[in-house]
Protein backbone atom coordinates (compact mmCIF):
# COMPACT_ATOMS: atom_id res chain seq x y z
CA UNK A 1 0.00 0.00 0.00
CA UNK A 2 2.78 2.53 0.78
CA UNK A 3 4.65 1.58 -1.97
CA UNK A 4 1.64 2.17 -4.35
CA UNK A 5 1.43 5.72 -2.65
CA UNK A 6 4.98 6.70 -3.07
CA UNK A 7 4.76 5.59 -6.32
CA UNK A 8 1.69 7.60 -7.14
CA UNK A 9 3.48 10.86 -6.52
CA UNK A 10 5.80 12.88 -8.53
CA UNK A 11 9.02 13.03 -7.62
CA UNK A 12 11.78 15.60 -6.47
CA UNK A 13 15.03 14.94 -9.11
CA UNK A 14 18.02 16.79 -6.89
CA UNK A 15 21.03 16.76 -8.83
CA UNK A 16 24.72 18.55 -7.02
CA UNK A 17 28.08 18.04 -8.21
CA UNK A 18 29.19 15.98 -4.67
CA UNK A 19 26.68 13.23 -3.60
CA UNK A 20 27.66 12.30 -0.02
CA UNK A 21 27.22 8.73 0.66
CA UNK A 22 25.82 8.81 4.55
CA UNK A 23 26.28 5.29 4.98
CA UNK A 24 30.38 5.98 4.59
CA UNK A 25 32.73 7.69 6.47
CA UNK A 26 32.24 10.73 4.01
CA UNK A 27 32.21 14.43 4.94
CA UNK A 28 28.62 16.31 5.26
CA UNK A 29 29.20 19.93 4.25
CA UNK A 30 25.93 22.37 4.27
CA UNK A 31 24.62 22.15 0.77
CA UNK A 32 24.39 18.17 1.28
CA UNK A 33 22.69 17.95 4.65
CA UNK A 34 20.18 20.42 3.33
CA UNK A 35 19.42 17.86 0.65
CA UNK A 36 19.42 14.87 2.50
CA UNK A 37 17.24 16.58 4.70
CA UNK A 38 14.71 17.54 2.09
CA UNK A 39 14.78 14.27 0.33
CA UNK A 40 14.05 12.76 3.71
CA UNK A 41 10.72 14.56 3.46
CA UNK A 42 9.89 13.85 -0.23
CA UNK A 43 10.12 10.37 -2.79
CA UNK A 44 12.82 10.69 -5.72
CA UNK A 45 16.68 10.48 -5.63
CA UNK A 46 20.02 12.10 -5.84
CA UNK A 47 21.86 12.42 -8.85
CA UNK A 48 25.63 13.76 -9.46
CA UNK A 49 29.19 12.73 -8.59
CA UNK A 50 30.06 9.79 -6.55
CA UNK A 51 33.74 11.51 -4.97
CA UNK A 52 35.69 9.11 -7.32
CA UNK A 53 37.65 9.61 -9.88
CA UNK A 54 37.24 6.79 -12.59
CA UNK A 55 39.69 6.93 -16.26
CA UNK A 56 36.27 6.37 -18.03
CA UNK A 57 34.07 8.49 -20.33
CA UNK A 58 31.44 6.39 -20.90
CA UNK A 59 30.76 5.55 -16.76
CA UNK A 60 27.74 3.80 -16.06
CA UNK A 61 25.29 5.25 -13.75
CA UNK A 62 25.20 3.42 -10.31
CA UNK A 63 21.70 3.44 -8.76
CA UNK A 64 21.28 2.82 -4.65
CA UNK A 65 19.25 2.78 -1.77
CA UNK A 66 20.52 3.69 1.91
CA UNK A 67 17.25 3.61 3.98
CA UNK A 68 14.79 6.23 2.43
CA UNK A 69 17.17 7.90 0.24
CA UNK A 70 17.80 6.78 -3.60
CA UNK A 71 20.97 8.06 -5.07
CA UNK A 72 22.36 7.63 -9.04
CA UNK A 73 26.09 8.22 -9.17
CA UNK A 74 28.93 8.54 -11.97
CA UNK A 75 32.50 9.20 -11.27
CA UNK A 76 34.88 11.85 -13.04
CA UNK A 77 37.68 11.36 -15.08
CA UNK A 78 41.02 13.41 -13.64
CA UNK A 79 40.57 15.79 -16.38
CA UNK A 80 36.86 16.64 -14.92
CA UNK A 81 38.19 16.68 -11.45
CA UNK A 82 41.21 19.06 -12.87
CA UNK A 83 39.43 21.42 -14.93
CA UNK A 84 35.82 21.44 -13.92
CA UNK A 85 36.35 20.56 -10.00
CA UNK A 86 39.05 22.10 -8.89
CA UNK A 87 39.69 24.27 -11.80
CA UNK A 88 36.38 26.32 -12.99
CA UNK A 89 34.25 25.84 -10.28
CA UNK A 90 36.87 26.06 -7.32
CA UNK A 91 38.93 28.40 -9.74
CA UNK A 92 36.82 30.77 -11.15
CA UNK A 93 33.49 30.62 -9.71
CA UNK A 94 33.81 30.10 -5.57
CA UNK A 95 36.68 32.95 -5.34
CA UNK A 96 34.47 35.85 -7.66
CA UNK A 97 31.24 34.72 -6.38
CA UNK A 98 32.70 35.47 -3.15
CA UNK A 99 34.15 38.94 -4.24
CA UNK A 100 37.63 37.29 -4.56
CA UNK A 101 38.31 38.27 -8.22
CA UNK A 102 42.19 38.78 -6.89
CA UNK A 103 42.18 34.67 -5.97
CA UNK A 104 40.92 33.87 -9.48
CA UNK A 105 42.64 31.80 -11.95
CA UNK A 106 40.93 32.25 -15.56
CA UNK A 107 42.96 29.34 -17.51
CA UNK A 108 42.74 28.08 -20.88
CA UNK A 109 40.24 24.71 -21.12
CA UNK A 110 38.67 25.57 -17.93
CA UNK A 111 35.51 26.48 -19.47
CA UNK A 112 35.17 23.58 -21.80
CA UNK A 113 35.42 21.03 -19.75
CA UNK A 114 32.79 22.70 -17.23
CA UNK A 115 30.30 22.31 -19.71
CA UNK A 116 31.42 19.08 -20.89
CA UNK A 117 30.95 17.75 -17.21
CA UNK A 118 27.42 19.41 -17.36
CA UNK A 119 26.60 17.59 -20.67
CA UNK A 120 28.07 14.24 -19.25
CA UNK A 121 25.82 14.97 -16.30
CA UNK A 122 22.65 15.81 -18.03
CA UNK A 123 23.19 12.76 -20.51
CA UNK A 124 23.09 10.36 -17.55
CA UNK A 125 20.42 12.05 -15.94
CA UNK A 126 17.91 12.40 -18.89
CA UNK A 127 16.92 8.80 -19.46
CA UNK A 128 16.26 8.76 -15.49
CA UNK A 129 13.79 11.48 -15.90
CA UNK A 130 9.96 10.98 -15.82
CA UNK A 131 7.26 13.10 -16.92
CA UNK A 132 6.01 13.93 -13.83
CA UNK A 133 9.23 14.85 -11.76
CA UNK A 134 10.13 17.93 -10.49
CA UNK A 135 14.18 19.01 -10.65
CA UNK A 136 15.89 20.58 -8.73
CA UNK A 137 19.94 21.85 -9.60
CA UNK A 138 22.30 22.50 -6.90
CA UNK A 139 25.10 24.98 -6.84
CA UNK A 140 27.54 27.04 -9.42
CA UNK A 141 29.29 23.44 -10.52
CA UNK A 142 26.01 22.97 -12.14
CA UNK A 143 24.50 26.39 -14.18
CA UNK A 144 24.51 24.81 -17.55
CA UNK A 145 22.54 21.82 -16.30
CA UNK A 146 18.90 23.36 -17.41
CA UNK A 147 19.92 24.23 -20.67
CA UNK A 148 21.59 21.02 -21.48
CA UNK A 149 18.71 19.19 -20.15
CA UNK A 150 16.33 20.76 -21.74
CA UNK A 151 18.42 20.16 -25.15
CA UNK A 152 17.99 16.70 -24.48
CA UNK A 153 13.79 17.09 -24.63
CA UNK A 154 13.27 17.30 -21.25
CA UNK A 155 10.34 19.97 -20.63
CA UNK A 156 9.81 19.38 -16.28
CA UNK A 157 9.95 22.03 -14.11
CA UNK A 158 13.52 23.02 -13.37
CA UNK A 159 14.78 25.04 -10.47
CA UNK A 160 18.29 26.25 -9.56
CA UNK A 161 19.36 27.11 -5.79
CA UNK A 162 22.73 28.56 -5.20
CA UNK A 163 24.30 28.00 -2.19
CA UNK A 164 27.24 30.36 -2.00
CA UNK A 165 26.71 34.57 -2.16
CA UNK A 166 26.09 36.46 -5.09
CA UNK A 167 29.25 38.96 -5.33
CA UNK A 168 29.20 42.36 -6.74
CA UNK A 169 27.89 42.44 -10.73
CA UNK A 170 31.58 44.46 -11.35
CA UNK A 171 32.81 41.30 -10.57
CA UNK A 172 30.93 38.63 -11.94
CA UNK A 173 31.38 40.33 -15.24
CA UNK A 174 35.13 39.71 -14.74
CA UNK A 175 34.46 36.43 -15.36
CA UNK A 176 35.18 35.95 -19.34
CA UNK A 177 32.17 33.53 -19.69
CA UNK A 178 29.53 35.84 -18.13
CA UNK A 179 27.13 35.69 -20.68
CA UNK A 180 26.93 32.43 -21.27
CA UNK A 181 26.48 31.80 -17.73
CA UNK A 182 23.52 34.81 -17.42
CA UNK A 183 21.92 32.77 -20.68
CA UNK A 184 22.35 29.82 -18.68
CA UNK A 185 19.70 30.83 -16.07
CA UNK A 186 17.39 31.59 -18.24
CA UNK A 187 16.59 27.92 -18.98
CA UNK A 188 15.47 27.67 -15.38
CA UNK A 189 12.12 28.25 -14.37
CA UNK A 190 13.38 29.51 -10.85
CA UNK A 191 16.46 30.82 -9.61
CA UNK A 192 16.83 31.10 -5.81
CA UNK A 193 19.19 32.46 -3.61
CA UNK A 194 19.66 32.78 -0.27
CA UNK A 195 19.10 36.42 0.59
CA UNK A 196 17.89 39.57 -0.74
CA UNK A 197 21.26 41.09 -1.28
CA UNK A 198 21.80 38.19 -3.32
CA UNK A 199 18.54 38.99 -4.83
CA UNK A 200 20.00 42.38 -5.47
CA UNK A 201 23.00 41.52 -6.60
CA UNK A 202 21.82 38.43 -9.30
CA UNK A 203 19.43 41.46 -11.18
CA UNK A 204 22.04 43.35 -11.11
CA UNK A 205 24.63 41.10 -13.03
CA UNK A 206 21.81 40.08 -15.30
CA UNK A 207 21.22 44.26 -16.47
CA UNK A 208 24.92 44.29 -16.78
CA UNK A 209 25.51 41.33 -18.57
CA UNK A 210 22.98 40.57 -20.81
CA UNK A 211 20.75 42.93 -20.76
CA UNK A 212 18.11 41.43 -18.64
CA UNK A 213 15.34 43.20 -16.99
CA UNK A 214 12.97 43.47 -14.26
CA UNK A 215 9.28 42.75 -15.60
CA UNK A 216 6.18 44.59 -13.72
CA UNK A 217 5.23 41.12 -12.58
CA UNK A 218 8.38 40.61 -10.58
CA UNK A 219 9.42 38.40 -13.26
CA UNK A 220 13.57 38.79 -15.09
CA UNK A 221 13.43 38.95 -18.66
CA UNK A 222 16.91 37.71 -20.03
CA UNK A 223 18.27 36.41 -22.88
CA UNK A 224 14.92 35.40 -24.60
CA UNK A 225 13.85 33.90 -21.72
CA UNK A 226 11.51 34.73 -18.64
CA UNK A 227 11.80 33.50 -15.14
CA UNK A 228 11.55 34.16 -11.21
CA UNK A 229 14.43 34.88 -8.98
CA UNK A 230 13.73 34.22 -5.14
CA UNK A 231 15.07 34.48 -1.78
CA UNK A 232 14.63 30.82 0.16
CA UNK A 233 17.05 31.06 2.54
CA UNK A 234 18.07 27.34 3.66
CA UNK A 235 17.56 26.34 7.36
CA UNK A 236 18.01 23.24 9.30
CA UNK A 237 16.02 20.13 10.68
CA UNK A 238 15.58 22.24 14.49
CA UNK A 239 13.84 19.28 15.58
CA UNK A 240 16.76 17.52 15.92
CA UNK A 241 19.01 20.03 16.87
CA UNK A 242 16.34 20.84 19.82
CA UNK A 243 16.66 17.33 21.50
CA UNK A 244 19.94 17.53 22.22
CA UNK A 245 20.64 16.25 25.98
CA UNK A 246 21.63 18.58 28.35
CA UNK A 247 25.31 18.15 29.10
CA UNK A 248 27.49 20.12 30.76
CA UNK A 249 31.84 21.25 29.79
CA UNK A 250 32.64 18.02 30.02
CA UNK A 251 36.65 18.38 29.75
CA UNK A 252 37.44 21.13 31.35
CA UNK A 253 34.21 22.40 33.70
CA UNK A 254 36.77 25.76 34.30
CA UNK A 255 37.32 26.95 30.80
CA UNK A 256 34.29 28.10 28.97
CA UNK A 257 34.50 26.56 25.38
CA UNK A 258 34.15 28.87 22.51
CA UNK A 259 33.46 26.78 19.27
CA UNK A 260 33.91 27.26 15.86
CA UNK A 261 33.67 24.79 13.13
CA UNK A 262 34.69 25.89 9.15
CA UNK A 263 35.81 24.12 6.33
CA UNK A 264 39.59 25.63 5.61
CA UNK A 265 38.42 28.23 3.52
CA UNK A 266 39.94 31.55 3.04
CA UNK A 267 36.36 32.89 3.06
CA UNK A 268 36.00 31.69 6.52
CA UNK A 269 38.07 34.30 8.21
CA UNK A 270 40.27 31.92 10.33
CA UNK A 271 43.08 34.02 10.31
CA UNK A 272 41.46 36.72 11.41
CA UNK A 273 39.69 34.77 14.35
CA UNK A 274 42.53 33.58 15.52
CA UNK A 275 44.16 36.92 15.73
CA UNK A 276 41.32 38.83 17.15
CA UNK A 277 41.41 35.60 19.64
CA UNK A 278 44.99 36.24 21.00
CA UNK A 279 44.31 40.09 20.92
CA UNK A 280 41.40 39.17 23.41
CA UNK A 281 43.66 37.38 25.67
CA UNK A 282 46.32 40.36 25.61
CA UNK A 283 43.76 42.72 26.09
CA UNK A 284 41.85 41.44 28.90
CA UNK A 285 43.97 38.98 31.11
CA UNK A 286 40.70 38.58 32.99
CA UNK A 287 39.79 35.95 30.60
CA UNK A 288 42.63 33.97 30.44
CA UNK A 289 42.83 30.35 31.62
CA UNK A 290 38.37 31.08 31.68
CA UNK A 291 38.03 30.55 27.55
CA UNK A 292 38.88 27.70 25.07
CA UNK A 293 38.64 28.50 21.77
CA UNK A 294 37.46 24.58 20.31
CA UNK A 295 38.47 25.27 16.21
CA UNK A 296 37.64 22.45 14.03
CA UNK A 297 38.37 23.14 9.90
CA UNK A 298 39.08 20.22 8.23
CA UNK A 299 41.26 20.58 4.71
CA UNK A 300 39.04 21.08 1.58
CA UNK A 301 40.32 21.49 -1.78
CA UNK A 302 43.86 21.26 -1.08
CA UNK A 303 45.42 21.23 -4.69
CA UNK A 304 43.70 24.64 -5.32
CA UNK A 305 46.45 27.06 -5.14
CA UNK A 306 44.72 29.93 -3.23
CA UNK A 307 43.96 27.27 -0.12
CA UNK A 308 47.89 26.30 0.15
CA UNK A 309 48.74 28.86 2.06
CA UNK A 310 46.12 28.78 5.05
CA UNK A 311 46.79 25.71 6.94
CA UNK A 312 50.21 26.55 8.01
CA UNK A 313 49.01 29.99 8.28
CA UNK A 314 46.67 28.93 11.15
CA UNK A 315 49.14 26.24 12.37
CA UNK A 316 51.26 28.93 12.85
CA UNK A 317 48.72 31.38 14.58
CA UNK A 318 47.56 28.55 17.03
CA UNK A 319 51.42 27.44 18.07
CA UNK A 320 51.67 31.28 18.79
CA UNK A 321 48.93 31.78 20.66
CA UNK A 322 49.91 28.82 22.94
CA UNK A 323 52.74 29.07 23.18
CA UNK A 324 52.34 32.67 24.06
CA UNK A 325 49.50 32.28 26.91
CA UNK A 326 49.62 28.47 27.40
CA UNK A 327 49.88 27.12 30.83
CA UNK A 328 50.80 23.33 31.85
CA UNK A 329 46.87 23.29 32.39
CA UNK A 330 45.73 25.68 29.51
CA UNK A 331 46.05 25.68 26.14
CA UNK A 332 43.88 28.13 24.36
CA UNK A 333 43.47 27.34 21.38
CA UNK A 334 42.24 23.87 20.81
CA UNK A 335 42.98 23.55 16.88
CA UNK A 336 41.26 20.42 15.39
CA UNK A 337 42.54 19.58 11.35
CA UNK A 338 39.51 17.31 10.67
CA UNK A 339 35.77 17.60 10.66
CA UNK A 340 33.77 16.76 13.76
CA UNK A 341 31.84 13.52 13.35
CA UNK A 342 27.80 14.32 13.25
CA UNK A 343 26.95 12.50 16.24
CA UNK A 344 28.55 14.62 18.66
CA UNK A 345 27.55 17.94 16.64
CA UNK A 346 24.28 18.25 18.92
CA UNK A 347 26.48 18.15 22.12
CA UNK A 348 29.18 20.16 21.29
CA UNK A 349 27.00 22.75 20.30
CA UNK A 350 24.72 22.48 23.47
CA UNK A 351 27.92 22.34 25.85
CA UNK A 352 29.70 25.47 23.96
CA UNK A 353 29.25 28.90 25.62
CA UNK A 354 29.86 31.00 22.50
CA UNK A 355 29.40 30.04 19.33
CA UNK A 356 31.99 32.25 16.93
CA UNK A 357 30.90 32.22 13.18
CA UNK A 358 33.12 34.72 11.34
CA UNK A 359 33.00 34.33 7.42
CA UNK A 360 34.07 37.36 5.42
CA UNK A 361 31.58 36.12 2.76
CA UNK A 362 29.02 33.08 3.24
CA UNK A 363 25.81 32.18 1.25
CA UNK A 364 24.34 30.84 4.35
CA UNK A 365 25.80 29.24 7.36
CA UNK A 366 24.15 26.48 8.35
CA UNK A 367 26.81 26.12 11.84
CA UNK A 368 24.87 29.24 13.06
CA UNK A 369 21.39 28.05 12.81
CA UNK A 370 22.15 24.49 14.21
CA UNK A 371 24.18 26.07 17.20
CA UNK A 372 20.92 28.20 18.04
CA UNK A 373 18.58 25.13 17.69
CA UNK A 374 20.50 22.86 19.99
CA UNK A 375 20.89 25.35 23.09
CA UNK A 376 18.96 25.12 26.24
CA UNK A 377 16.64 27.74 26.24
CA UNK A 378 16.77 28.34 30.13
CA UNK A 379 19.96 28.82 29.88
CA UNK A 380 21.60 29.49 26.49
CA UNK A 381 25.27 30.08 25.21
CA UNK A 382 25.35 33.17 22.85
CA UNK A 383 25.87 32.98 18.93
CA UNK A 384 28.68 35.79 17.66
CA UNK A 385 28.27 35.90 13.89
CA UNK A 386 29.37 38.15 10.71
CA UNK A 387 27.59 40.56 9.64
CA UNK A 388 29.11 38.74 5.93
CA UNK A 389 27.45 35.57 6.70
CA UNK A 390 24.13 35.45 5.15
CA UNK A 391 22.51 34.02 8.11
CA UNK A 392 22.68 37.65 9.39
CA UNK A 393 20.01 38.79 7.01
CA UNK A 394 17.82 36.56 9.46
CA UNK A 395 19.75 36.34 13.04
CA UNK A 396 19.65 39.78 13.57
CA UNK A 397 19.87 39.11 17.50
CA UNK A 398 22.68 37.66 17.11
CA UNK A 399 26.03 39.50 18.40
CA UNK A 400 26.77 41.19 14.71
CA UNK A 401 30.16 41.65 14.42
CA UNK A 402 32.45 42.94 11.56
CA UNK A 403 35.24 40.10 10.69
CA UNK A 404 37.88 42.45 9.39
CA UNK A 405 37.74 44.94 12.50
CA UNK A 406 39.98 43.67 15.24
CA UNK A 407 38.29 46.08 17.84
CA UNK A 408 34.80 44.80 16.69
CA UNK A 409 35.72 41.29 17.04
CA UNK A 410 37.51 41.70 20.37
CA UNK A 411 34.33 43.57 21.59
CA UNK A 412 31.66 40.70 20.17
CA UNK A 413 33.72 38.50 22.40
CA UNK A 414 33.41 40.48 24.95
CA UNK A 415 29.83 41.15 24.77
CA UNK A 416 29.28 37.42 24.50
CA UNK A 417 31.34 35.97 27.16
CA UNK A 418 30.45 38.61 29.81
CA UNK A 419 26.29 38.77 28.70
CA UNK A 420 23.91 38.24 31.57
CA UNK A 421 21.96 35.39 31.64
CA UNK A 422 18.31 37.24 31.12
CA UNK A 423 20.38 38.95 27.86
CA UNK A 424 21.04 35.77 26.68
CA UNK A 425 17.52 34.55 27.20
CA UNK A 426 15.90 37.14 25.44
CA UNK A 427 18.32 37.18 22.30
CA UNK A 428 17.98 33.34 22.47
CA UNK A 429 14.51 33.48 22.10
CA UNK A 430 14.14 35.70 19.13
CA UNK A 431 16.68 33.63 17.48
CA UNK A 432 15.06 30.38 17.91
CA UNK A 433 11.41 31.42 17.24
CA UNK A 434 13.34 32.42 13.78
CA UNK A 435 15.60 29.20 13.12
CA UNK A 436 12.32 26.95 13.80
CA UNK A 437 10.62 28.14 10.86
CA UNK A 438 14.06 28.04 8.56
CA UNK A 439 13.07 24.52 7.79
CA UNK A 440 10.38 25.20 5.24
CA UNK A 441 12.97 26.13 3.04
CA UNK A 442 12.69 22.53 0.64
CA UNK A 443 8.62 23.02 0.58
CA UNK A 444 9.06 26.78 0.10
CA UNK A 445 11.28 26.31 -2.65
CA UNK A 446 9.08 23.11 -4.20
CA UNK A 447 6.24 24.70 -4.28
CA UNK A 448 7.41 28.07 -6.11
CA UNK A 449 8.77 25.92 -8.92
CA UNK A 450 5.77 24.50 -9.44
CA UNK A 451 4.26 27.38 -9.65
CA UNK A 452 7.04 29.12 -11.74
CA UNK A 453 6.76 25.54 -14.32
CA UNK A 454 2.92 26.47 -14.56
CA UNK A 455 4.28 29.67 -15.81
CA UNK A 456 6.81 29.11 -18.60
CA UNK A 457 4.84 26.18 -20.22
CA UNK A 458 1.65 27.66 -19.91
CA UNK A 459 -0.06 24.06 -18.96
CA UNK A 460 -2.59 26.11 -16.53
CA UNK A 461 -2.91 23.97 -13.05
CA UNK A 462 -0.37 21.51 -11.98
CA UNK A 463 -1.11 17.96 -12.03
CA UNK A 464 -2.76 15.76 -9.56
CA UNK A 465 0.36 14.14 -8.77
CA UNK A 466 2.46 17.16 -8.54
CA UNK A 467 -0.20 18.61 -6.04
CA UNK A 468 -0.28 15.74 -3.75
CA UNK A 469 3.42 15.66 -4.07
CA UNK A 470 3.09 19.52 -2.53
CA UNK A 471 0.31 18.64 -0.40
CA UNK A 472 2.79 15.91 0.94
CA UNK A 473 5.50 18.24 1.39
CA UNK A 474 3.17 20.54 3.76
CA UNK A 475 1.79 18.23 5.60
CA UNK A 476 4.40 15.07 6.42
CA UNK A 477 5.65 15.58 10.18
CA UNK A 478 9.32 15.61 10.21
CA UNK A 479 10.87 12.25 11.98
CA UNK A 480 12.09 13.84 15.44
CA UNK A 481 14.93 12.65 17.38
CA UNK A 482 18.22 11.55 16.01
CA UNK A 483 18.10 9.93 12.95
CA UNK A 484 20.83 7.68 11.05
CA UNK A 485 24.73 9.60 11.85
CA UNK A 486 26.31 11.26 9.14
CA UNK A 487 29.70 10.26 9.74
CA UNK A 488 30.75 13.90 9.85
CA UNK A 489 30.10 17.42 9.58
CA UNK A 490 32.29 19.82 8.01
CA UNK A 491 30.50 23.24 8.27
CA UNK A 492 29.39 25.21 4.88
C1 LIG B 1 30.17 24.59 -0.16
C2 LIG B 1 29.52 24.52 -1.53
C3 LIG B 1 29.00 23.12 -1.81
C4 LIG B 1 30.13 22.12 -1.61
C5 LIG B 1 30.69 22.25 -0.20
C6 LIG B 1 31.89 21.30 0.04
O1 LIG B 1 29.25 24.47 0.84
O2 LIG B 1 28.46 25.47 -1.62
O3 LIG B 1 28.47 23.01 -3.09
O4 LIG B 1 29.70 20.79 -1.84
O5 LIG B 1 31.16 23.57 -0.03
O6 LIG B 1 32.89 21.55 -0.90
P1 LIG B 1 33.44 20.42 -1.87
O7 LIG B 1 34.33 21.16 -2.82
O8 LIG B 1 34.17 19.49 -0.98
O9 LIG B 1 32.27 19.76 -2.54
Amino acid sequence: MAARKEKALSRLVMVSNRVIDFGAASQAGGVSVAIYDALARHSGFWFGWNGQVEETETPETVVSRDGNHTTATIPLTAADYNDFYLGYSNSVLWPVFHNRLDLAQFEAGYYSRYVAVNEKFATHLAPLIEPDDVIWIHDYHLFPMALELRKRGIENPIGFFLHIPVGPAQALIAIPEHREIARALGAYDLVGVQTHRDVRNLIDFLQQSVFGSLLPSGRIRACDAEFDIGCFPVGIDSNYFANSPITQDGENPEASRIIGIDRLDYTKGLPQKFRAFGKLLEDCPEHRRRIVLSQFAPPTRESVEAYADIRSELESLSGAINGRFGELDWVPINYIHRPIPRSELRDVYRSSRICWVTPLMDGMNLVSKEYVASQDPKDPGVLILSKFAGAAEQLRDAVLVNPYDPNDMVQGLRKALEMPIDERVARHDKLASIVCKSDAWGTSFFSALVKAGKRRTGRGQPSARVRAAMKRLDTVPKKAGPKKSVAAHVGG
